[in-house]
């Protein structure tokens, strides 16, 4: 048969999507996996054409990536908006057109009666994105924009929806759910994606576990608020629907003017979850701004000094960062105007005199010369009011004029959507980075959006969300050379589109090593190792006040961009040598942990499994750590699937200093005398893991036996 003009089949690598353009805004008739060539024919909607049932519309409206209400779509319409008269509030759109470009397909609807043209964009890579611009064709009347989200359908053999929830220094903490008739839906109004709602979710097939089952997966790339809802209809059918959250009276489209959703970033995989995010890491490496160079393992100074600066102090911290390894030595808050707690300063971007009498010259010199590249801290969005900026811009700051704004952190969001405001900030940066020899920025954002009106009286988180990307993208256009960190007290900003413009997020605040297995494990569905900021904190964490040993530290902070966040004034040189084995290890297996396939196992509740393979499988290193202790005397072996399943491979246990895995009355033989195990045998058989104490990982190295072809 041959293929229809109107569906157009997109091939991505390891999925495929078939868009019928027949109804006007474009509906996605297959998300899933790969189809033969010339497959996209008439059969296809004959196969999924839905019988009309009682009780119901004489349509059955398709979930187009914007659904219509007035086509009888009965969940949540992709376009929420109206004329002031409240006309055109359930617009219907017809085909106007469509292009295709390699993966790329751009398709054009109008409506006529509304005087509203969509375009949506979809293209299928190593992943799926989508998004969808709405233009007002009116030529005299105002459209009313509520909302404009992407929708994407998803089989009805998703049974299961992974959600996350999460607070402050508890990030990316995943939830399964039955996916339940009505819909899960999810509103986050912080002016950031926060720290309980990353805009993430998955569905999937009954059970399906990391390497089992068929996942979708969908994201939305934007910094600001958003709206998620996962539905399942009455009629059997799912949907997902992600975009930004519009507060009443955010958008107004004049005539001739259009609107451009966020863009959703949405994976599949027929194998499990850990597959379907693998699309999302290579989505993510696939970007111009990916770093290419190695990962430099950091210094931070925050849990060391916090705002207690003070130069021989810190050029003594420097020493020892030096002497343990690190490359990059960060000087976090406490550095410009009069912020010598958390109540003062934001805005004032200079060099405090009580801090650093002498400015950062004497402090960078002494941390370049040590070979190390110096980074520092910023929250450039941001104004206290007690700053000398805010005494002569109180205007700038986002709130509602006539209220009393509510504070965070003693602090308000400055609106960059006023030229000014921008112009300042970008200047005070612009300066810092030019007079003196910085490699890094850790961008920091502490404070919810509350009242947050725009100059006009409108509120202002979406303008000030552009504003933040022309800011960073203005800056590094200025200053190549500088890496840039999203941070939002720890992990409240990551997403795709800040990592357009960034190189590293701040997982989370918590650096307590047992909580940092599970927000990483979360957050390892999001991003790869190499963007994902993961530092050995103090002994005992500040965030929890439990106590864990470096050996439990240091196998947790491995997996990430690798850093060190303590007060190395207080080691002594047994301790600071433990710590630099810890540092050479992770610098040892790094280009494989930055450059390899970030891979999670299923395993008891009480553990956590997961590791990094090679591209080509020749290598992989492995952690399987204790959360808590575990119903079972012995763990069950771990099962380590994708590698070759042909290959012979040798495995070693990976001491860290100072390990101390839990009194043992006989150690597993590979984890004395090293194993050779064939790929399909780690797969199905495993390896015995000892029991172990809670809070304690083991690192397991596989490598491809040399002379195996
Ligand atoms: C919040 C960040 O998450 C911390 O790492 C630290 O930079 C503080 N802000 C500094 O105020």
């Amino acid at each position: 048969m041959p293929a229809r003009a109107d569906l157009i089949h997109l091939r991505g690598t390891g999925t495929d999507a078939v868009v019928d353009l027949s109804h006007g805004a474009p509906v996605i008739v297959h998300w899933g996996a790969p189809l033969g060539e010339g497959r996209a024919g008439a059969s296809i909607s004959a196969a999924l054409d839905r019988p009309l049932v009682p009780g119901s519309p004489d349509v059955v409206a398709p979930i187009s990536v914007v659904p219509e209400h007035g086509s009888g779509f009965p969940g949540r319409p992709g376009l929420l908006g109206c004329r002031r008269s409240g006309a055109g509030w359930a617009p219907r759109f017809r085909p106007a057109g469509h292009t295709l470009d390699g993966n790329r397909l751009a398709v054009a609807a109008r409506d006529g009666v509304a005087g509203l043209a969509l375009t949506t964009t979809i293209e299928l890579g190593h992943a799926l994105t989508v998004r969808v611009e709405l233009a007002n064709t009116s030529e005299r009347e105002r459209y009313l924009l509520n909302g404009l989200s992407v929708t994407l359908p998803v089989p009805q053999r998703a049974a299961e929806l992974v959600t996350f929830t999460g607070r402050w220094a508890r990030e990316f903490q995943p939830v399964r759910t039955e996916w339940t008739q009505g819909a899960w839906t999810v509103e986050n109004r912080r002016g950031r994606p926060s720290h309980e709602h990353p805009p993430l979710l998955f569905a999937g097939t009954a059970g399906f576990r990391e390497w089992t089952g068929s996942v979708w997966g969908a994201h939305l790339a934007w910094s600001g608020n958003h709206a998620m809802i996962a539905e399942r209809l009455a009629d059997g059918r799912r949907y997902v629907q992600l975009g930004e959250l519009l507060h009443p009276g955010e958008l107004t489209l004049e005539p001739g003017e259009s609107y451009r959703s966020p863009e959703v970033v949405a994976v599949h995989s027929e194998a499990g979850l850990t597959a379907a995010t693998q699309q999302f890491h290579r989505h993510l490496r696939a970007r111009p701004n990916h770093p290419r160079s190695p990962r430099p393992v950091m210094f931070n100074t925050w849990e060391a000094v916090r705002f207690d600066h003070d130069l021989d102090r810190l050029r003594a911290l420097a020493d020892r960062a030096a002497r343990v390894g690190a490359e990059r030595f960060v000087l976090d808050d406490g550095w410009f105007g009069s912020r010598r707690d958390d109540t003062s300063g934001l805005g004032d971007w200079t060099v405090s005199p009580d801090a650093h009498p002498q400015g950062l010259g004497p402090l960078i010199e002494h941390v370049t010369g040590l070979g190390m590249q110096f980074g520092i801290w910023v929250e450039p969005e941001m104004v206290s009011p007690d700053s000398g900026l805010f005494r002569a811009h109180p205007e700038w700051a986002l709130t509602t004029d006539g209220y009393e704004p509510v504070l965070a952190r003693h602090q308000l969001v400055l609106d960059l959507a006023q030229q000014d405001a921008y112009d300042y900030v970008l200047g005070q940066l612009d300066a810092l980075l030019s007079d003196h020899d910085i490699a890094h920025l850790k961008w920091d954002m502490n404070c919810d959006h509350m009242g947050a009106s725009g100059a006009g009286g409108a509120p202002g988180t979406h303008e000030q969300t552009l504003s933040l990307y022309r800011l960073l993208d203005e800056l590094r256009q200025r200053h190549p050379g500088v890496e840039i960190e999203s941070c939002s007290s720890g992990g409240a900003r990551i997403d795709h589109e800040i990592l357009r413009r960034t190189v590293r997020v701040w997982t989370s605040d918590c650096v307590d090593a047992l909580e940092r297995q599970t927000i990483q494990s979360g957050a390892s569905m999001l991003i790869p190792p190499e963007l994902m900021g993961a530092h050995i904190g103090p002994e005992r964490s500040p965030a929890t006040g439990r106590r864990h040993d470096l050996a439990f530290r240091a196998a947790t902070a491995f997996f990430g961009h690798f850093g060190i966040e303590w007060n190395l004034l207080g080691l002594d040189d047994a301790e600071l040598d433990a710590l630099a084995e810890a540092v050479s290890l992770h610098r040892r297996f790094r280009p494989l942990l930055h450059g390899g396939d970030a891979v999670r196992f299923d395993t008891e509740s009480a553990y956590i499994a997961h590791g990094v393979y090679a591209p080509d499988r020749s290598e992989a290193l492995v952690s399987f750590a204790a959360l808590a202790w575990a119903p079972s005397q012995t763990p069950p072996p771990l099962l380590l699937p994708g590698l070759d399943p042909d290959r012979r491979y040798e495995i070693q246990h990976v001491p860290l200093p100072g390990e101390d895995l839990g009194p043992q009355r006989s150690t597993p033989a590979w984890m004395t005398g090293g194993a050779v195990l064939a790929g399909d045998e780690l797969a199905h058989i495993g390896l015995q893991v000892p029991p172990l104490y809670a809070a304690t990982a083991t690192l397991i190295h596989i490598q491809a036996v040399r002379d195996d072809t």
